[in-house]
């Protein structure tokens, strides 16, 4: 007889890949440098939490457009890279930004200027052992195949997608391991609204159109050109490492009523559906019958189902912010209700760590993959006191969902192997494009109008992270922010 037992990690594992990230469009800035292309986000104008971003038709003369100078990461990721490298990151999550290699999205030939920005990126990151982890469109289709194609709603744009994805996957296939398809795809599904959509999809929706139809469509394209997305890259190099990326936002049943909780459980099915179709690479049974049942029908071809099958994925990446909550009614089906448990950002994000823990404990257990955090922050308004931020706020949250990061690694099991939590350096926020909602280690002195001197400032967070980061995420050994010296 022997003893059952297995050696699980008694605290983060060594090669944990603690970083950060970014997205093309919200920091590159360049947006029509070196033959980049109009990408979807290039029509978006600035808002607030209380005005939306306008989506206009093309880019307008009169129009402030924040994404088109962001905060030119392309002319300073040499400076950036380095702070970066200096908090110790061990990962960089950034996107390609598509219009940059395609710029029209149906060429070809790619546009030589665009790759080389991004070995250039690639090689920078490598002086300092940096791993980098790409994401292959995180809101930049070129705005063409919007005019030309109603972006995902048409076919043929799973072969422009393709196409960019084995491009980059053969330009950079000796310096990146790391591969993430879609960002946040789940979302469009979870709340049908006009930004979500057409950032997602590039979608504009057309008058009296059924919306959910449309958007399902969208999706089913998306998967499928992410799944061909992974089998071409395991040909390109078998050692890729291709993950999907899914906004986990879990839902809880406003009480233990059990009709509560079943709607919590059929609402968080708009995650569900895309898990389930990137790791178990087929559509889920409660998926057929809601087409049924809501008289919706989605168009394949032959092969489609059978590519789901192959193109599953690696791995689960995931942002995470906040949960919500729901309750049964009777004529609407399900509700959004307030959390009381859950206090809110000034933007109305609601704060829940241990929904963190939930969301990984939950997604690990349904999909038995590895899983990476590749987003979360705090947005918060900040002003440079000093020639830095206090932003202690931020310190606090992100020492509160470490601590159930830990714990899910410890205590549930969950095999996570990395942290880049979102906007390590301040950048246009993608809901409402501001400046003015800040999520960085680094401060940049750039505002809602475009104006300030772009000039980086380190937060207090910079130099916590730092001294996080030297002890592998051991909360204990931080005393009063700074790293206790071992030996
Ligand atoms: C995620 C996106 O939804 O949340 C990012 O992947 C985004 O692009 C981040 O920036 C935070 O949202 P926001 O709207 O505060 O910038």
């Amino acid at each position: 007889m022997a003893k059952l037992k297995k050696k699980l990690p008694t605290a983060f594992p060594e090669n944990f890949l603690w970083g950060g990230a970014i997205a093309a469009h919200q920091a590159e800035g360049a947006w029509d440098t070196d033959g980049k292309g109009i990408s979807i986000c290039d029509v978006l104008t600035g808002g607030n939490k209380d005005k939306k971003r306008d989506i206009t038709k093309g880019v307008q003369p009169d129009y402030y457009y924040p994404n088109h100078t962001a905060i030119d990461f392309y002319h300073t990721y040499k400076e950036d890279i380095r702070l970066f490298a200096e908090m110790g990151f061990k990962a960089f999550r950034f996107s390609i930004n598509w219009a940059r290699i395609f710029p029209k999205g149906n060429e070809t030939t790619p546009n030589e200027a665009g790759l080389q920005f991004y070995d250039d990126v690639l090689d920078e990151l490598a002086k300092y052992q940096i791993e980098p982890i790409i994401t292959l469109c995180h809101f930049e289709m070129p705005y063409y195949l919007v005019e030309h194609y109603g972006g995902f709603r048409h076919r043929k744009v799973i072969d422009f997608f393709v196409h960019y994805a084995e491009t980059v996957m053969i330009r950079y296939k000796n310096k990146v391991s790391y591969w993430l398809t879609f960002n946040e795809i789940n979302n469009q599904l979870k709340h049908i609204d006009e930004l979500t959509v057409y950032t997602n999809s590039g979608i504009i929706f057309k008058e009296n159109e059924n919306q959910k139809q449309v958007v399902l469509q969208a999706i089913h394209h998306e998967l499928v050109a992410s799944a061909q997305a992974v089998i071409a890259g395991k040909q390109i190099n078998p050692n890729f490492k291709i993950g999907c990326m899914l906004a986990a936002e879990p839902i809880y049943p406003a009480s233990d009523n059990p009709a509560d909780v079943m709607t919590a459980e059929i609402s968080n099915r708009s995650l569900y559906l895309f898990g389930d179709v990137y790791a178990r690479g087929k559509y889920p049974n409660y998926f057929y019958r809601m087409l049924e049942n809501e008289n919706l029908t989605i168009e394949i071809a032959a092969d489609d189902l059978k590519v789901l099958q192959k193109g599953t994925v690696d791995f689960i990446s995931l942002s995470y912010y906040q949960s919500s909550v729901v309750r049964y009614d009777k004529k609407a089906g399900s509700v959004y209700v307030n959390n009381e448990y859950t206090p809110k950002t000034k933007w109305g994000w609601s704060i829940d760590p241990i929904g963190l823990r939930y969301s990984l404990a939950n997604l690990h257990e349904r999909y038995q993959l590895p899983l990476i955090i590749v987003e979360y922050g705090f947005g918060e308004e900040e002003h440079l006191e000093n020639e830095t931020v206090n932003d202690s706020e931020r310190i606090e949250l992100l020492k509160q969902h470490i601590k159930q990061m830990e714990l899910a690694i410890v205590e549930d099991g969950v095999e996570l192997f990395g942290f880049t939590p979102w906007g390590c350096i301040d950048l246009v926020s993608f809901s409402t494009g501001e400046m003015k909602k800040r999520y960085g280690f680094i401060y940049v002195d750039r505002n809602d109008q475009g104006l300030g001197t772009n000039q980086r400032y380190l937060k207090q967070s910079f130099y916590w992270y730092r001294d996080l980061l030297a002890v592998n995420g051991d909360l204990r050994r931080l005393e009063n922010g700074h790293a206790i010296k071992i030996n």
